[in-house]
């Protein structure tokens, strides 16, 4: 069967609409189970073309693009630049040690079956779906996301505090503590909150937790019932789709115009919770007006719902006044308000913390409690001391000026080597930039082409439901500096050039 190409007819797909199975995890299911049971489609077969593939099936092309990507990422397909996509030579389960299998005894073993948050979670986890756009334990290539700069962490401060909490352990603090978090810790953040971001709280209501994303689940799960609607951003963070998903939550995105997410879109949906990302929204960049902030906390009044803000990047603002925080703005006690170590600091640290309104205190510690009790001790001690000493401070302004630079030296360069092929706009705040590409480019490809070619980017229409009609690509800076930018734009520049040309 080695590169013979196959028609969608041949491959007897069928998709049963009533399955709670999204079609392209049914795509990718039957898909699968052809290629190991070598049913129909054997090592090396060529697969149709994604556009002639969706429109033989029936079904939308991002369907079977989905489909096609995540056995991309699992080593079942391989893409041939140029040449189409094929079923790997060698598969997954060779390397895996699997004695080889025949038809038949694989047949007789289906797919391992997984519950619907299993199916969720596989569908749209980073080591799936998304393995060759999302970061991995490698050095960053440019312009990996979501990593801080850390050829300047201050790491022999950190391994003196590390060092000096251990020396002043005492044995009764390497119990169980308190699931709320190290109560000095908890003091730190608070008092740091109000005085930068104008948050209104007590430290009691300051919930340590194992990165944002944990406390996203907590919210999800503890605000929202299976069924009931939830607004998120379009685009919006992946990461909070999930959580809202796994909670059987109903997501109705609402577009984000030039004042961030459009509230009036709503109106008529019951939802029970809004998330948003209003210092700088995620992906796209832009400021939540005051105006539309007003409305949405007057939303949330009348409608008795949640707002969830996430502030994910808030410390790096490079241009113009700080913003202050939804939260400060809020006297109805209706936001959560969502900070994470992970940016500022690192993200391994898995360090974050939630605020919550007084009468929300005891049920979010609970929840906390009742799934993995604390965060390691060690780590929290030299946090309190690392921010209450002023390293934490200083650092935060060191980062700023280098961040701001290397956003500068992006934007240039980009302005130079990508004209008409990808638009990189400056921005006043944060760690990555969007940039646009022209009209009609697929950001899917031109991602995974550039991947090919040494250059990490994550697209755009990943992050939207349905994807919007201009394609992007997001481009994380923060670890860069000049001459590592300039090397990943003239890589870039080849490969849009190349591919452009040929669409
Ligand atoms: C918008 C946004 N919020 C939250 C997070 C999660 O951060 P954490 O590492 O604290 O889970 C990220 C991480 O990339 C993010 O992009």
């Amino acid at each position: 069967m080695g590169g013979q190409f196959l028609g969608a007819s041949d491959l007897l797909l069928h998709f049963d609409p009533t399955s709670d199975l999204p079609i392209y995890l049914q795509l990718y299911e039957q898909l699968r189970s052809s290629i190991v049971t070598q049913c129909r489609l054997g090592p090396g077969a060529k697969l149709p073309s994604t556009r002639a593939f969706a429109d033989s099936l029936g079904v939308s092309r991002n369907t079977v693009l989905a489909a096609f990507e995540q056995l991309l990422a699992e080593g079942y397909l391989e893409g041939r630049a140029g040449s189409g996509t094929y079923v790997a030579r060698t598969l997954p389960e060779a390397f895996l040690g699997a004695r080889h299998q025949t038809a038949s005894k694989a047949m007789a073993r289906p797919p391992a079956r997984v519950s619907e948050r299993g199916r969720i979670v596989r569908a749209l986890s980073p080591s799936t779906s998304l393995s060759r756009v999302v970061p991995q334990p490698t050095v960053p290539k440019p312009f990996r996301m979501h990593t801080p700069a850390f050829d300047n962490f201050p790491y022999e401060t950190w391994r003196r505090l590390t060092q000096r909490a251990w020396d002043r352990v005492r044995p009764e603090m390497l119990g169980y503590g308190s699931p709320a978090g190290w109560r000095p810790l908890r003091e730190a953040i608070a008092q740091y909150v109000r005085a930068s971001r104008a948050v209104r709280c007590e430290a009691g209501q300051v919930i340590i937790t194992a990165g944002a994303k944990q406390a996203m689940h907590f919210a999800a799960q503890m605000l929202t019932d299976p069924g009931e609607s939830v607004f998120i951003e379009n685009p919006s963070y992946s990461g909070v789709r999930v959580a809202f998903q796994l909670a059987g939550a109903r997501l109705t995105p609402l577009p984000v115009d030039g004042e961030g997410m459009v509230i009036a879109a709503g109106a008529g949906v019951d939802a029970r919770l809004a998330y948003v990302t209003p210092s700088h929204q995620y992906p796209v960049g832009v400021t939540m007006s005051l105006r539309r902030r007003l409305e949405l906390l007057d939303w949330a009044r009348r409608a008795s719902a949640w707002v969830i803000e996430d502030d994910y990047d808030s410390e790096f603002r490079y241009r113009g006044r700080p913003v202050a925080s939804l939260q400060g703005l809020d006297d109805q006690q209706r936001v959560i308000y969502i900070g994470t170590f992970s940016k500022v600091l690192m993200p391994s640290m898995r360090l974050a913390y939630m605020i919550v309104p007084p009468d929300l205190v005891d049920t979010f510690i609970a929840a906390r409690a009742h799934h993995d009790w604390q965060s390691p001790i060690i780590e929290q001690v030299a946090l309190t001391d690392f921010i209450n000493e002023g390293h934490f401070g200083r650092h935060i302004r060191r980062m700023r000026a280098i961040y701001a630079d290397r956003q500068r030296i992006l934007v240039q360069y980009a302005r130079q080597k990508l004209r008409g092929l990808l638009e990189v706009p400056a921005k006043d705040a944060g760690m990555h930039l969007l940039g646009w590409l022209p009209q009609g480019v697929d950001d899917l490809a031109i991602s995974r082409d550039l991947m090919d070619a040494g250059v990490e980017t994550l697209p755009l229409s990943q992050f939207a439901a349905p994807a919007g009609d201009r394609g992007g690509l997001l481009l994380g800076y923060a670890p860069f500096d000049e001459r590592d930018t300039i090397a990943g734009i003239d890589k870039m520049a080849l490969v849009l050039e190349r591919q452009l040309a040929l669409s």
